[in-house]
């Protein structure tokens, strides 16, 4: 069990932010199949003190996707703070369950600007950082960080350690430094140290793909909870198989039929949430993960990457049906 605020989990199996794909629809779906908590895609503190709109829309949780944690990005402690302030109110929709910082982001424009992993590169900045951000707000504030910048600085254990000084709730580790982006393997060890360094819950991350995987993550580190990004992406199953392998049960993969109906009910959410164009051109490359490994589906993956309608994508879906041979 862990704790985060006021906010227990059985298990701390989350959600890992991912932009471009953790929506209000996938985030619903996630929480629909076991995960206990989700976490909104990383939003810019700039955008959302400069009252940005798609920003906004890019924050808002609902019932459905709640327990839900926004993540915000940026460098400058006054405009991470403002944003964590306006962010906790939760807007139109409903209050987040915590605030969370991006401090492992490796992209170039993101790194540039000193935001995301770049802050990996000072510790007394973080610790500065996560300290005004919990004054700002009443909610738990939670950081995630990389391993390190490269292999010549892996200092998770030092900013993890500013983190809980600057008075962080959790911190999640993604075992890999900014220079690997996805490359390699995760790092169990890393997450391992920090786990043995600080009081605070460790949400360990990457490289989660099944059921196995989980286990042997938290054998390895000791970690208190789990977070799964990218093994989401087209199966997001994998929580009903972690959740069957922490409880020693035996699990039984989805049918075609059941894989198809959830990618639909995604999609749907998804248009409910940002309307038909803008929900299938963005969800195509998730529609088309469902069927992946699939025999013979590529002349289909085709077709759902160009779908423009959800109707496109049912008839896709419909055919794949008629000629299915097995995964
Ligand atoms: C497409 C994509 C987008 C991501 N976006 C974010 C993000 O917005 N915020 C963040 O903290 N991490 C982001 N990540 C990193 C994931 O949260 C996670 O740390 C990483 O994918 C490793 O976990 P995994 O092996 O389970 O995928 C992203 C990863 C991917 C692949």
């Amino acid at each position: 069990m862990i704790t985060i605020g006021s906010a227990t989990f059985a298990h701390g199996l989350w959600l890992a932010p991912m932009a471009g794909y953790t929506d209000y629809a996938l985030r619903r779906i996630a929480r629909e199949m076991g995960a206990e908590a989700t976490v909104t895609e990383m939003v810019s503190a700039k955008a959302t003190v400069f009252g940005d709109k798609k920003t906004a829309r890019l924050a808002m949780i609902r019932e459905e996707d709640a327990p839900c944690a926004v993540q915000i990005f940026g460098s400058e402690a006054d405009t991470l703070a403002r944003a964590a302030e306006r962010l906790s109110q939760g807007a139109d929709g409903v209050r987040p369950f915590a605030i969370d910082i991006n401090m492992g982001c490796p992209v170039p424009k993101v790194f540039g600007n000193g935001e995301g992993s770049a802050l990996m590169r000072d510790p007394a900045h973080i610790r500065a950082l996560v300290h005004a951000v919990v004054q700002a707000t009443d909610l738990p504030v939670t950081v995630k960080l990389r391993s390190g910048i490269d292999d010549a600085h892996i200092n998770a254990v030092d900013c993890a350690l500013a983190a809980e000084d600057g008075g962080a709730s959790a911190v999640a580790i993604h075992g890999r430094t900014r220079t690997q982006l996805y490359s390699g393997t995760a790092d169990r060890e890393i997450i391992k140290n920090v786990k043995l360094s600080v009081h605070i819950p460790v949400i360990a991350n990457g490289d989660i793909t099944s059921g196995e995987a989980a286990l042997a993550m938290l054998r390895d580190t000791q970690a208190d909870g789990l977070m799964v990004g990218r093994g989401v992406i087209g199966n997001p199953f994998i929580f009903r198989e972690i959740l069957a392998a922490l409880q020693g049960a035996s699990y039984t993969p989805p049918s075609l039929d059941e894989r198809l109906e959830v990618a639909l009910r995604q999609l749907r959410y998804a248009i409910d949430d940002k309307g038909e164009e803008l929900a299938v051109r963005e969800s195509r490359k998730q529609m088309a993960a469902y069927i992946s490994g699939f025999r013979g589906a590529a002349s289909l993956r085709n077709r759902v990457h160009q779908a423009c309608t959800l109707a496109e994508v049912e008839t896709a879906f419909e055919d794949l049906l008629q000629t299915a041979v097995s995964f």
